[in-house]
């Protein structure tokens, strides 16, 4: 993941992430799946939100979300480019169009382990993601910016920002700790 997050902060070292450099990132996730798999899908944890890196430089996070069964997000956007790794089960995620009133379906994909998908504003950033399965999924999404909201979509009224929670990473996580310490304090190289 060192080796993920390093090549993240030389794509971003060439500028804006558009429709050629998401596409990047996501290839950077894809090559670091099976070590993120290893890593995080031996156990379950208690489903949140976990912040595993910020970039103090670029700004961008990587986040672990842990899905209890049958849990599913509101329609919602992120205002910022992300890209979204199944690590343990499966998500479906239902992307949409909205105006003000009505959020129309364009289309909904599961997405299994080992899927990379992308969000990348304003075309394609609008979606709901659900987990249907009995045990618990894991996802890790590496967004451009910290999320203290969502925009949640709100029938009628369009988006409305919704703060975001982040959950308190557990201790047996050292893995993570032992170079995420490094890196949140890390120079540009
Ligand atoms: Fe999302």
């Amino acid at each position: 993941m060192k080796i993920m997050i390093d090549e993240i902060r030389r794509v971003l070292q060439a500028g804006q992430v558009d429709g050629a450099t998401i596409h990047e990132i996501q290839e950077l996730v894809v090559d670091s799946l099976p070590v993120m798999v290893n890593r995080l899908a031996a156990r379950t944890y208690e489903p949140g939100r976990y912040l595993l890196y910020k970039d103090s430089d670029f700004g961008f996070v990587v986040m672990m979300l842990v899905w209890a069964p049958g849990q599913v997000t509101p329609i919602h956007a992120h205002g910022t480019w992300g890209v979204e790794a199944v690590i343990k089960n499966h998500v479906r995620v239902t992307s949409y169009d909205c105006d003000t009133n009505v959020a129309r379906e364009i289309g909904s994909v599961v997405l299994p382990v080992g899927a990379v998908a992308y969000v990348l504003p304003p075309d394609a950033d609008v979606h709901k993601v659900e987990h249907f399965g009995s045990e618990q999924a894991i996802t890790v999404h590496v967004y451009g910016k910290e999320l203290l909201e969502n925009l949640v979509f709100v029938p009628g009224q369009g988006f409305k920002g919704m703060p975001c929670s982040v959950t308190e990473l557990p201790s047996d996580l050292d893995w993570f700790a032992g170079f995420g310490g490094v890196l949140r304090e890390m120079p540009i190289a």
